[in-house]
């Protein structure tokens, strides 16, 4: 039996804001791969957390939760993935401000990185892709075929969001402010975790997006994959 081609991966860290979505989807799209976006994963733990009521502080409650949880990510015709909790698709509820500082806080716990990542790790297996999150590039794929970590400025990160939700709600549950300051928070946490920080890789390719469209930075990584190799 002819052995299966090993598949490729890009990754792409940043903290929240720094445009990894977007970007992450027009990268995907424009090299015909699939794109995962890791984040949703902790949301879904998060969304777990509160619909069980967990008190996650207790480690034996919070590993007898990571044991059940069984997700899935379902590929969509449009290309998008959408995440399924134990047959439920959940994948509209993991995005209130809630569920947002939740999914920071627990993913600071060994056992909940630990439960997520052979599970990332098997997806990729699937087929080549560009994975979006905090620690692709240092602990998830640490020898992917290529990393990028996005950042900008906090206040064009918090008003990038602060569009995003005008654009999805149709009107603010957040001020600019509330969520310039819940950005900082989870940057200080996700930073600061003793498990799986956000920060570049030693060989990732840094990139500032404060001034710059997502199909600028699109471009840029695009020619930097381009010069080194077909991908
Ligand atoms: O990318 P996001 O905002 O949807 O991620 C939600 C939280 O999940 C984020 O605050 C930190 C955590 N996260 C993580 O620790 N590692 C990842 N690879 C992705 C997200």
């Amino acid at each position: 039996m002819k052995n299966k081609k090993p598949t490729r991966v890009i990754t792409i860290d940043g903290p929240a804001g720094a445009g990894k979505t977007t970007v992450s989807k027009l990268l995907a799209a424009r090299l015909g791969c699939a794109y995962v976006d890791t984040g949703s994963l902790y949301r879904g733990i998060a969304y777990e957390v509160c619909r069980c009521s967990l008190n996650w502080h207790n480690d034996d409650e919070l590993d007898t939760l990571l044991s059940s949880i069984s997700f899935e990510l379902k590929l969509q015709p449009e290309g998008v993935y959408r995440l399924f909790s134990s047959g439920q698709d959940i994948t509209d509820y993991i995005r209130t401000p809630e569920i947002t500082m939740l999914s920071s806080d627990l993913s600071a716990k060994k056992a909940v990185r630990q439960a997520l990542l052979g599970f990332q790790r098997e997806i990729a297996k699937n087929s080549d892709a560009v994975f979006e999150g905090r620690d692709m590039g240092t602990v998830v794929f640490p020898d992917a075929s290529y990393k990028f970590f996005l950042s900008a400025d906090l206040k064009i990160r918090a008003l990038r969001r602060y569009n995003e939700s005008i654009t999805k709600e149709g009107q603010q549950k957040q001020t600019l402010l509330e969520i310039e300051q819940s950005i900082a928070l989870r940057d200080r946490n996700d930073s600061s975790r003793e498990n799986a920080p956000l920060k570049p890789a030693k060989d990732a390719i840094m990139i500032d997006s404060t001034e710059l469209t997502p199909e600028q930075v699109v471009d840029k990584i695009a020619a930097y994959i381009t010069r080194e190799g077909n991908f």
